[in-house]
């Protein structure tokens, strides 16, 4: 594979984004990491207090790694990162004050990570609300958005870390993971070595940056969403419920119709995997 470089980064990016949008990536590169998104916290919690973000951390910050260390997921869960395998990132940005919702925001980055997968590979992702996409069955990107609300209640940040797997890890996935997890190529020499990351890396974040002044999750992520019409079992505040999802909603939450008529609207908890 091509080493990840910063510079060609943003040279991929420049000739992609052909002057359209005025952010610019500032890739900060690691060979080891505990975390990406642990990174960029860190790094905003260092600040004095109440100082501008901003003007110390500028917007369009990514903070990628080739290996993670302690990569995370949501609902505390450890995200397998190993090294020359993938790709890991967090994107740091200031989102306009319409973008009180993170959970839109992580639905314009898996439309990016989609259309850039589309676009270089010509291979098709399922995305799975809200955060997970699909490939032959099985997850091979997982999505983390992580911020702060600030005093009028907009997002102060955003840090949307991404994890893709590209290629199967050299000893496989561990057991538990086996059936669960999936790579966008299969073991593959040739494949790995012209993969250019820079490049794929470069797309996803023009797709990500031109999707970020708007307010509402794409058609796109609603209409191709995996759960539409499913009967799924899920789980908000601790508590288990079996619905069929009849809608993805502008906000990115999705409506479901529960077993006992009614309708419900969940914006958070998670999705057991298997469909009933
Ligand atoms: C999930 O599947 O629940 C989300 C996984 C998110 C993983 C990415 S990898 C880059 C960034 N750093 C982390 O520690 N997590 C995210």
């Amino acid at each position: 594979m091509e080493p990840l470089s910063s510079t060609e980064i943003l040279r991929y990016y420049r000739l992609r984004n052909k002057e359209i949008l005025a952010l610019e990536p500032h890739v900060q590169l690691f060979d080891e990491i505990d975390s990406t998104n642990t990174e960029c916290k860190r790094r905003i919690q260092e600040l004095p207090y109440g100082e501008d973000i901003f003007s110390h951390i500028p917007e369009g910050t990514v903070f990628l790694s080739d290996y993670q260390t302690a990569g995370r997921g949501r609902m505390g869960k450890a995200f397998l990162s190993p090294k020359g395998s993938g790709l890991y990132f967090s994107i740091l940005t200031k989102p306009g004050i319409q973008h009180k919702n993170p959970l839109v925001l992580t639905c314009h980055a898996a439309v990016a990570v989609k259309r850039a997968v589309q676009e270089l590979f010509d291979i098709k992702l399922s995305i799975k609300w809200v955060n997970d996409l699909f490939y032959k069955g099985k997850k091979l990107v997982g999505i983390l958005a992580e911020g702060q609300l600030s005093d009028s209640s907009s997002l102060a940040y955003c840090i949307m870390g991404i994890g893709i797997n590209l290629f199967l890890p050299e000893s496989g996935f561990p057991e538990e993971l086996s059936n669960i997890a999936g790579a966008l190529f299969d073991y593959d020499e040739d494949k790995k070595e012209n993969l250019n990351r820079n490049q794929f890396l470069a797309s996803i974040l023009f797709h990500y940056f031109s999707l970020l002044d708007r307010d509402k999750v794409e058609e796109e992520y609603r209409r191709e969403n995996i759960l539409l019409t499913k009967d799924i079992l899920f789980t908000e505040n601790h508590q288990d419920f079996l619905g069929r999802v009849e809608g993805i909603l502008e906000d990115g939450s999705f409506s479901v119709r529960c077993r006992d008529g009614s309708t419900k609207i969940v914006s958070s908890g998670e999705v057991k995997e298997k469909f009933l």
